[in-house]
């Protein structure tokens, strides 16, 4: 008699829009059973019913991770589900442009909370049923996890840690069958860009960016791939390639004027130009 293969079942955090969103729908049309979480729970469920209109399996699972329970509360579901996860991708994130000093608290400890310490309990939680199946654990990092990010200091610093943290348990795990992966993309067109602030379309930064589809076909390497750290594109490679070859002050300096805002590069009187 023909055994039937198990459906995979994926985790996919930030599946509500951009990046997240793509990899749910390329994720459930290769056979996977999407579990969908992020904060819009009326967008989640129009991702779901796309792809159950194309055949695929999805869930949804509406989840704030800014707040301190929510790792635990959406493996809790996760598990009272009965759903036995081969894939985790922690994709939620965000970021905010411009001056340090103009940061509201609260969403600067949001980014801390969501791109940092969601990110890491949801790998804890689910890790020991991952390392049984022998699965994967997909991180989003970024370019900016290679140097300083001025202008956006917090979320460079955010995806520093992922980076870190991503190929520490890939050293730590990749002999016990469980891979662990950082995916770096650079810019990328997404509602990221205009969330992070006004000006952060304007900057030199956000000048050349990827497309989603590129962005998802990475994804799927890096996950099918055994290696920790996947920076996409040849530009983006080049840069943070380049900035481990040279003086941290330049690469930060340098960093500064990819970032400028308009609005403070711009000399407000003619006094400001001597
Ligand atoms: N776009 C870029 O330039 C770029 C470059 C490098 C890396 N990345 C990384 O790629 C990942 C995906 O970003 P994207 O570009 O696809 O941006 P996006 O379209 O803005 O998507 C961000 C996702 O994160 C979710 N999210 C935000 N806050 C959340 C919260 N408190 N709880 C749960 N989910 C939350 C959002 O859903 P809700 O709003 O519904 O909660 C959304 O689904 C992020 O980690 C980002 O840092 C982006």
């Amino acid at each position: 008699m023909e055994m039937r293969k198990r459906q995979q079942i994926a985790v996919i955090t930030g599946a509500s829009s951009g990046i997240g969103e793509a990899l749910a729908r390329a994720m459930a049309a290769r056979g996977t059973h999407v579990v969908l979480a992020a904060r819009s729970a009326a967008r989640l469920e129009e991702v779901a019913q796309a792809i159950r209109r194309a055949g695929g399996v999805a869930t949804v699972l509406p989840s704030d991770l800014s707040q301190p329970d929510a790792a635990q509360r959406l493996y809790d579901e996760v598990t009272r589900l009965g759903l036995e996860v081969d894939t985790l991708v922690n994709n939620a994130g965000f970021g905010y442009h411009g001056p340090f000093e103009s940061e509201a608290l609260e969403h600067l400890h949001g980014q801390l909370q969501v791109n940092m310490v969601a990110l890491a309990e949801l790998t804890r939680l689910f890790v020991p049923s991952l390392l049984a199946r022998r699965g994967t654990v997909l991180n989003l990092a970024s370019t900016s996890a290679f140097q300083p990010a001025p202008y956006m200091s917090v979320y460079g610093a955010t995806k520093a840690f992922v980076l870190s943290f991503s190929e520490a348990l890939w050293a730590e795990y990749h002999d016990r069958g469980l891979h662990v992966a950082a995916l770096c993309p650079g810019p990328v067109e997404t509602p990221f860009i205009d969330a992070a602030g006004p000006e952060a379309r304007g900057t030199a930064v956000f000048k050349h960016t990827l497309s989603i589809d590129q962005v998802v076909r990475e994804c799927l390497a890096a996950m099918a791939s055994t290696r920790p750290t996947r920076v996409v594109g040849w530009r983006n490679r080049l840069l943070c390639l380049s900035g481990r070859f040279s003086p941290r002050e330049l690469v930060a300096r340098m960093g500064a004027r990819m970032m400028l805002p308009r609005s403070l590069s711009v000399p407000h009187s003619k006094g400001d130009l001597a």
